[in-house]
């Protein structure tokens, strides 16, 4: 799982995120996403009905990547795994998700945000982790620092990154994807916009291809 997943992030080198409090509309979400020609979806769990949303769009785009998001516990971390989660995401490092994700043998992205919590996440042989928020704890810059010490350790820089300074990002060998949530925004959500999104994400796409 872990390969099949890197494999797809080194492919679409976007992530974007879905939040939704409706099943049905993360499902179109979704949908607009792939269309753009992004497979790597994290689903994060910040509304009510994020764990239903993840499970739909989990049956309904079998070959998509579908992962989770926002998962802050061991307990998240059991619940989204339950539903089909296929990769986990977290804002910051928690050794419970990464065991029980490790034990299912599934990838799972910490956010870390210093060279301390990087050490304690390669400790627990992870090689691919979340700079997290990006553009808030240095950027390219702080990420170019961090990878010129930790060799073999690939990242997903999220928070702060949008079609502006996707390629900033993404031209650096050490970063694998950047994740995001400029590809969803939610008043295209509200407005039932979901074309906005396809078109972002194809945007996204052709960035991440120069
Ligand atoms: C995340 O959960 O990874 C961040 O909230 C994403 O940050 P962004 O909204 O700035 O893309």
């Amino acid at each position: 799982m872990t390969d099949m997943i890197t494999k797809a992030l080194v492919q679409t080198r976007v992530v974007p995120l879905v939040q939704a409090n409706d099943p049905d509309v993360a499902v179109k979400i979704a949908a607009a996403l792939i269309e753009g020609g992004l497979t790597v979806l994290e689903v994060v769990l910040r509304t009510q009905e994020a764990l239903e949303c993840l499970e739909a769009i989990v049956e309904k785009f079998p070959d998509a990547h579908v992962g989770a998001g926002t998962v802050l516990s061991g307990d998240h971390a059991n619940e989204v795994i339950a539903r089909g989660a296929k990769f986990i995401v977290s804002p910051g490092l928690d050794e419970a998700s990464v065991k029980i994700a490790q034990n299912h043998n599934l990838p799972i992205f910490p956010g870390i945000a210093t060279p301390s919590e990087l050490q304690k996440a390669w400790n627990l042989s992870l090689r691919t982790v979340k700079l997290f928020p990006a553009s808030i704890v240095g950027g390219p810059k702080m990420l170019k620092a961090m990878a010129s010490v930790f060799r073999d350790v690939q990242f997903m820089p999220t928070g702060g990154v949008s079609a502006v300074n996707l390629l900033d990002y993404l031209e650096i060998p050490a970063v694998a994807a950047c994740g995001g949530s400029w590809l969803t925004p939610q008043n295209a959500i509200d407005k039932g916009d979901f074309a906005v999104i396809t078109k972002l994400a194809r945007e996204a796409v052709a960035i991440a291809k120069k």
